[in-house]
């Protein structure tokens, strides 16, 4: 309920009250001094009145203030699980400022680091050796890398201008990216912006427990199928079937595909979907020379939805940081070398399908001591710049179903999620 501008401040009605009092005071007794005696008594019973007036106004307005506070807190308050602190530690980014000063750096063409430049270096002597024309001095300006610099800058200003939190943006998800794809698979209806959701999406996670069951013809019966970081399914099928809708990749697995030869910018093949969130700004000089030769859409997330899953994850993070160390906020940093924290791929795999589809089965997320870290690699180890405990919690109020996620708008509805383990 909105209050008045009277209800706001009790104080307010006060202070012109008293200044016209104290004037009126200061008239009598300076200018009419001869009244002085007998007004005295007047006044001073006058001011009693009027102080013992306003204290009564102020305890009603205060008890009406209160009221109606609580009546706001009835209606409107934050559902109770989510803690407000934690929701405002989550919203600060410590490598903030750190990357915009990236950003910035590589608009000015400004390399900073020499890891960043050696980038830029190889791409360009990549292009003019693979190219096949070696008649342009390898210099910047030559035509074909001045334009894919041109492109690289306009991308990654556009992406900048835009990273931003916008808790409605899980909403725009099957407009920024089931109708691509959609488009590229030529389904029917994409043109006449029919944004009806897929109706089953699995996304396949790499955990080692996938080995331990035959789920691959279950996930294939799904009608969109997320995989994560280029994971292999050949001889696998069994356990994590074969259907691959999009892979879903950080722009470090381009980054390390994009000049290797047999992998050069493909690292599904040309034909597979790919969607891939920028952990790396300088990564969209990848991006910018691959995505004019993948034959199927190669898509960046929208930054906003990026900022959207960094805070989900960080909320969680720090929710178990202090339940479980009982240590005070501001040590998260420390203990999560704060600017490098990052949502793992998998997370926001399941934020895009919570998006795009009317439900959600998880594959191959969680572990077990039984189990490998990955059912296709030797890794032993887990990230330490993701929290994967936290996410599990993420993923297991998702579950319940009825439980509010921090920072998702409450208009969006969260699709029913199931895990298979
Ligand atoms: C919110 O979380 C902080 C930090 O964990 C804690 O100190 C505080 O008591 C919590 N507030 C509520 C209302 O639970
Ligand atoms: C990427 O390539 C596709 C298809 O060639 C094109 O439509 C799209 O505009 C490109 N994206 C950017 C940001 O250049």
């Amino acid at each position: 309920m909105p209050k008045s501008p009277e209800q706001k401040d009790g104080s307010e009605n006060q202070t012109p009250k008293s200044n016209f009092i104290d004037s009126f005071f200061t008239h009598f007794s300076t200018t009419k001094p001869k009244m002085k005696r007998t007004v005295r008594p007047f006044f001073i019973l006058l001011l009693l009145l009027v102080f013992i007036a306003t204290l009564t106004s102020r305890a009603i307005l205060r008890k009406g203030i209160l009221s109606i506070e609580l009546e706001a807190r009835v209606f409107t308050r934050d559902p109770p699980s989510l803690n407000a602190t934690l929701l405002h530690h989550a919203a600060v980014e410590i490598g903030e400022e750190k990357t915009r000063r990236e950003i910035q750096q590589l608009l000015d063409g400004n390399f900073a680091s020499q890891a960043r430049h050696r980038t830029f270096v190889s791409w360009r002597r990549f292009i003019h050796h693979d190219g096949g024309d070696k008649t342009y001095p390898a210099t910047l300006r030559s035509p074909l890398f001045y334009r894919y610099w041109i492109d690289f800058r306009r991308v990654l200003h556009d992406w900048a201008r835009k990273r931003r939190f916008q808790p409605g943006i899980m909403a725009e998800l099957t407009r920024s990216v089931k109708v691509p794809i959609d488009r590229y698979n030529k389904a029917v209806n994409v043109d006449s912006g029919d944004l009806k959701k897929y109706s089953s999406c699995a996304v396949v996670g790499n955990s080692g427990i996938l080995l331990n069951r035959n789920y691959g013809a279950l996930i294939d019966a799904h009608e969109f199928v997320i995989r994560l970081n280029n994971a292999r399914v050949d001889n696998y099928e069994s356990k994590v079937g074969k259907k691959t809708s999009i892979s879903f990749v950080n722009s470090n697995i381009l980054h390390l595909c994009a000049r290797r030869s047999g992998c050069f910018c493909h690292p599904y093949g040309a034909n597979v979907p790919i969607v891939m969130y920028i952990c790396q700004a300088v990564h969209f000089l990848d991006y910018t020379v691959c995505n004019a030769s993948h034959k199927s859409p190669l898509l960046v997330t929208d930054p906003r939805f990026d900022v959207l899953c960094s805070r989900v994850v960080k909320y969680y993070s720090l929710k178990r940081f202090v339940e479980e160390t009982g240590k005070g906020l501001e040590q998260w940093g420390s203990a999560h070398d704060g600017a490098l924290f990052h949502y793992s791929s998998g997370m926001q795999a399941v934020m895009l399908a919570l998006g795009v589809c009317e439900k959600v089965s998880l594959f191959g997320f969680g572990k077990s001591a039984a189990a490998k870290h990955h059912y296709h690699t030797n890794q032993k180890a887990e990230l330490h710049l993701h929290d994967y405990e936290a996410e599990y919690a993420f993923y297991r109020d998702l579950m319940e179903g009825d439980k509010p996620i921090p920072f998702v708008s409450e208009k969006f509805k969260i699709p029913p999620v199931v895990m298979y383990r």
